[in-house]
């Protein structure tokens, strides 16, 4: 089953760059740029690790990035991303990157996305793999520092294809982004959105997302199961999640397997990716080996997967004709 999930060709939409920081890369930046860590080894870094929900790994993720600083800083993140996915026969990405936590340490906004943009040029002529990038806004800040990194954005739209919503979720509902999704939707982005695992509200913020404010995809989401009426919504408007089990076994009390292939088996168009897999030990690979599922579901999570991408329709039947390929052989 290892080799069949190998030479499935791959499709992640669900990964954070600055996620993928591997202690190798982030030893590497804090001496490029003269910062010092409180670790000396890799291992010291690894075990500090330590979290158990969304909160305590986010502490540890944006403590993390500080060593990002310079354009190359980016290209150099994304492009061992981006290697590592093409080596996992990854086919296709699309990538969150997190701009205010980086304006919010006086990184400027042009820096981060030319760094990233360089990398997913330089990864498509190189390595084969495509990629476009999905800006996030932080939700634990106010919402009128999301619209000002929306603005920000727009000499740029033409290298972001849509926007999502991360970071602590707890007193923090999609209802407080109605104004800047409204106005990115405007804009022509498309719209994704976190729905972290057992969240306070989670049902009542998915009800958001999905009623008011109209996403096009759900990030995470699997607590929908507790609201039947949001799954018939869901299937009726062919919305997809983009889960992330190892990422839910550490920051829940399991991967949510289960709840995951129930999804499967009511047809929502159920995605597996790897979030933060510097951080969530496993990138793609992993991932599909970690739920044990069928060589017919798997073949469904990447068909389900490329047919949910912000592709233009070409691009994914072309995709979607190589699994098919793969699928008979
Ligand atoms: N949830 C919320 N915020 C995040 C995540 C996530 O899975 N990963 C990085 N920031
Ligand atoms: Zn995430």
């Amino acid at each position: 089953m290892k080799d069949f999930i190998a030479g499935l060709p791959k499709c992640e939409l669900h990964l954070h760059i600055e996620g993928t920081l591997e202690p190798e890369l982030k030893f590497e930046l804090a001496q490029r740029n003269g910062i010092a860590l409180p670790y000396a080894t890799v291992e010291e870094m690894r075990a500090a690790y330590a979290f158990d929900d969304l909160p305590s790994f986010l502490g540890v993720y944006y403590e993390g990035m500080r060593v990002l600083r310079t354009e190359p800083d980016f290209y150099d993140l994304a492009m061992a991303y981006l290697r590592k996915a093409a080596s996992q026969n990854v086919r296709y990405a699309e990538i969150f990157f997190d701009p205010q936590a980086h304006t919010s340490r006086g990184v400027p906004f042009d820096v981060v996305i030319r760094g990233l943009r360089r990398a997913l040029m330089d990864a498509h002529a190189q390595l084969g793999v495509r990629a476009q990038l999905i800006m996030c806004f932080l939700r634990d800040f106010q919402a009128e520092y999301a619209m000002a990194t929306l603005l920000e954005s727009l000499p740029y739209k033409e290298w972001i294809v849509g926007v999502g919503l991360d970071s602590d979720e707890k007193g923090n509902p999609p209802a407080k982004f109605a104004a800047v999704y409204e106005r990115a939707r405007q804009e022509g982005y498309l719209l994704t959105m976190h729905c972290d695992v057992d969240q306070e509200n989670s049902v009542e913020h998915i009800r958001q997302c999905v009623e008011d404010i109209q996403v096009n995809r759900i990030d995470h989401g699997v607590n929908i199961l507790e609201d039947p009426s949001l799954v018939q919504q869901i299937l009726d408007k062919g919305i997809g999640l983009t889960c992330c089990p190892i990422s839910n076994s550490y920051v829940t009390d399991s991967m949510k397997a289960e709840g995951i292939r129930k999804l499967l088996d009511l047809g929502v168009r159920v995605t597996i990716n790897s979030d933060d897999p510097a951080y969530f030990p496993g990138y793609v690979q992993e991932n599909l080996e970690a739920l044990e599922l069928s060589r017919e579901e798997l073949l469904q999570v990447q068909r389900n997967a490329f047919e949910i991408t912000w592709l233009p329709r070409h691009l994914k039947d072309a995709y979607l004709a190589e699994l098919e390929t793969y699928a008979k052989q």
